[in-house]
């Protein structure tokens, strides 16, 4: 795994679309070019993100090619000591592509094929779309290979987004084929598919591979696994695209590393089964206004998580409002800036921005750019950007590719996933990703670094492992993780887990199946309570929660102890007094079970007395709504991020005397961080 930075500086910068205003819409020459790079300096820019939506631009036909304006571009850039970001231009295909081969279009699950428009609007088993995606993107691969301007690769754009917006994945006759196909691959035999799928229910065995369709509202979404493995095919035929492209360009140009921008958790991508396929990892943070910190910094540790902690770019954020959501209020002043460092903070190795230029016309007029329509750097937004641009610069060299070193795990599974929030289930309001975030919030809560992992990472090197509605466990994953524990590992999960098998198949003699023995306990039944009933959470006196009862709902499993003890009973219904979180003891580690949904007070407690137990806390005691990480290189150096999400000052106490890298002020024993402030410290006193 590379772990050098891509660059030994903070990338800054963003989406650039000049092909959008060029002398064919009327603009004077290329005017509004210079006046582009005359502002990116101006701003601090080092890098632009070319091309991303230029396919059109770039072949106005398909016998013809015009890279002519793209080769002024990159010439300015570098001229102008700027790094490109270059776009394979594959994310939307040009009307003509559509028109020539009408089945590059997609078919939605009712049988109609899509007509041109959007992006992300292809079949992704087109032969004809993948071959002149790649033709193109070899191409540009040739013709730049050796232009001083081009610093990486960027993909296509968010694979899936548009059809995502679009509704489902292609439905088309040549999907269900390769469906087929990659079926065959997975299992084999009918035989086994039948049986993995459990298809004697209902009548549901196939006896020939043509019968096999995908799910969709006019066949089938009764067999689970056949849902199931939908997902996964879709995720992959996507990869396959990414893929194509990706092995091309490491041909011509294998010493320029290769990205394509995820959305965080977004959930028709399994991007860990991506990210071996990229060189560095980047994505697209969009947070509502209203979303808590903590959910924003989960997706960065989510990405980080990717590719096992190397850093990763932060591609795109709006340096203000967007367009697509119902409202789109300002960032207010200080957010940006606030937020960029988080993703900083995080592991991220770039700030960059969609978009540079706001565009005139079409579906993003209305969204925020660091120039606006009136055309100038007179105004808060590009004060803001230009002011950011140069403290990064001014940090120079030294935190790119440093990293977050961590003791904790939260697992993290895109088939899980899929599988937890399938319907018809046990509840409609079971919500995986949301489950997950409540308990890192309780870590970030305490400032604890985290590594987000799939299940089948090895957990051997982290002191306490929490995977939340773990309801998918494989016999391998239910062994190393008994493995983990009896090594001295603590293990914690909580209802619904260990329910059925990598197929969704359920386990037979009791769940959680293969966690069984390392939890001590069988679940006889689960209550999925309905929206409004709660249950109570009783935590007895002498326990490291501070006793008292405590709200849980959404789901309470009624189990059985076989070795384990119970933390905490739950106070009502007819299971009153029975079991709620349990606690076994195997070998040299602990596992914990939470039956239940908690509330926030109870999981704050509950995980900071598990980090208590292992002897873990964060870089800094800091007070609520301050952020703190530390990032550490190779040479023992190290900085420690403090951000301030409160909108007041807050106040941060020092074990030792620090020295602000931002402001270069050292403080002795107190940090006053003002409203949304940002300190990155060092030690203030070091014979570096
Ligand atoms: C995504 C896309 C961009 C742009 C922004 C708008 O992140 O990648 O092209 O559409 O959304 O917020
Ligand atoms: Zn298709």
């Amino acid at each position: 795994m590379p772990s050098d930075p891509i660059s030994p500086v903070f990338l800054y910068g963003g989406d650039y679309n000049p092909e959008q205003w060029t002398p064919a819409f009327g603009y004077e020459g290329e005017s509004v070019w210079q006046e582009d790079m005359r502002l990116m300096e101006q701003a601090g820019v080092n890098v632009a993100t070319v091309g991303v939506f230029a396919w059109v631009s770039l072949q106005p036909d398909e016998h013809t090619y015009t890279f002519g304006w793209l080769d002024r571009v990159l010439d300015l850039l570098h001229a102008h000591g700027i790094k490109a970001c270059l776009a394979t231009a594959t994310a939307a295909q040009p009307a003509w592509l559509s028109a020539a081969y009408p089945d590059a279009l997609p078919v939605d699950e009712n049988g109609l094929r899509r007509g041109h428009g959007g992006r992300q609007n292809y079949c992704p088993t087109s032969p004809d779309f993948r071959r002149l995606g790649q033709e193109l993107a070899r191409r540009l691969a040739e013709r730049y290979k050796s232009h001083p301007a081009l610093l990486l690769w960027h993909i296509s754009n968010e694979y899936y987004g548009g059809a995502g917006d679009n509704g489902q994945p292609c439905h088309c006759d040549r999907c269900a084929a390769r469906f087929r196909r990659w079926l065959r691959g997975r299992y084999g035999s009918l035989k086994s598919l039948n049986a993995r799928w459990t298809t004697a229910f209902w009548s549901h065995t196939y006896t020939d591979w043509e019968q096999v369709v995908p799910p969709s509202p006019r066949t089938d979404r009764g067999v689970q696994g056949l849902v199931l493995d939908w997902r996964r095919f879709v995720s992959d035929m996507y990869l396959e695209c990414y893929r194509g492209e990706a092995e091309i360009l490491r041909a011509v140009t294998p010493a320029v590393p290769i990205t394509t921008n995820f959305m965080g958790a977004f959930k028709p991508i399994d991007s860990f089964s991506w990210a071996p396929h990229l060189d560095v990892v980047s994505w697209d943070s969009y947070p509502r206004p209203d979303d808590h910190p903590s959910a924003v910094a989960f997706r960065h540790d989510l990405t980080r998580g990717l590719k096992g902690g190397q850093p990763f770019l932060l591609m795109e954020q709006a340096p203000s409002q967007v367009q697509w959501q119902p409202y789109n209020p300002l960032k207010r002043p200080g957010v940006m800036r606030l937020l960029s460092y988080q993703a900083v903070a995080r592991g991220a190795d770039a700030v960059m921005f969609f978009q540079w230029r706001r565009s005139r016309g079409a579906y993003e007029k209305y969204h925020g750019a660091i120039v606006g329509h009136d055309g100038g750097a007179d105004t808060r937004v590009f004060g803001e950007v230009a002011a950011l641009g140069q403290e990064l610069r001014e940090l120079g060299e030294g935190i790119t590719g440093t990293r977050l070193p961590a003791r904790v795990a939260l697992v993290f599974s895109w088939p899980n996933w899929w599988n937890v929030e399938y319907l018809p289930g046990p509840s409609a309001s079971l919500n995986y990703l949301d489950e997950v975030i409540r308990y890192y919030r309780a870590l970030w809560e305490r400032n604890v670094a985290v590594d987000v992992v799939p299940p089948d990472r090895d957990l051997s090197g982290y002191d306490l492992v929490i995977a939340p509605l773990l309801n998918m466990v494989s016999t391998a994953q239910g062994a190393a993780i008994e493995r983990y524990v009896e090594g001295g590992g603590a293990f914690v999960t909580s209802y619904f887990s260990g329910v059925v098998d990598e197929d969704d198949r359920a386990w037979l003699g009791g769940y959680p199946g293969p966690l069984r023995r390392a939890l001590g306990i069988r679940v006889e039944e689960f209550d999925p309570l309905l929206p409004g009933w709660a249950n109570s959470l009783v935590v007895p006196d002498g326990s490291s929660v501070p006793a008292r009862a405590y709200a849980c709902d959404l789901w309470c499993d009624l189990l059985h102890l076989e070795g384990a003890r119970a933390l905490a009973v739950y106070g009502e219904d007819f299971y009153a007094g029975r079991p709620a979180v349990t606690e076994h003891r195997l070998g040299a580690g602990r596992v914990l079970y939470v039956a239940t949904r908690p509330d926030g007070a109870f999981l704050s407690a509950f995980v900071g007395s598990l980090l208590d137990g292992v002897g873990i806390a964060g870089p800094l005691a800091a007070p609520a709504g301050v952020e703190v990480t530390r990032r550490e290189g190779k040479d023992g150096r190290s900085y420690t991020f403090t951000l301030n999400h409160n909108t007041e000052q807050a106040c941060v106490p020092l074990p030792t005397p620090l020295k602000d890298l931002l402001t270069g002020a050292v403080y002795l024993d107190t940090l006053a961080l003002p409203p949304r402030g940002v300190a990155i410290l060092t030690p203030a006193y070091s014979l570096r």
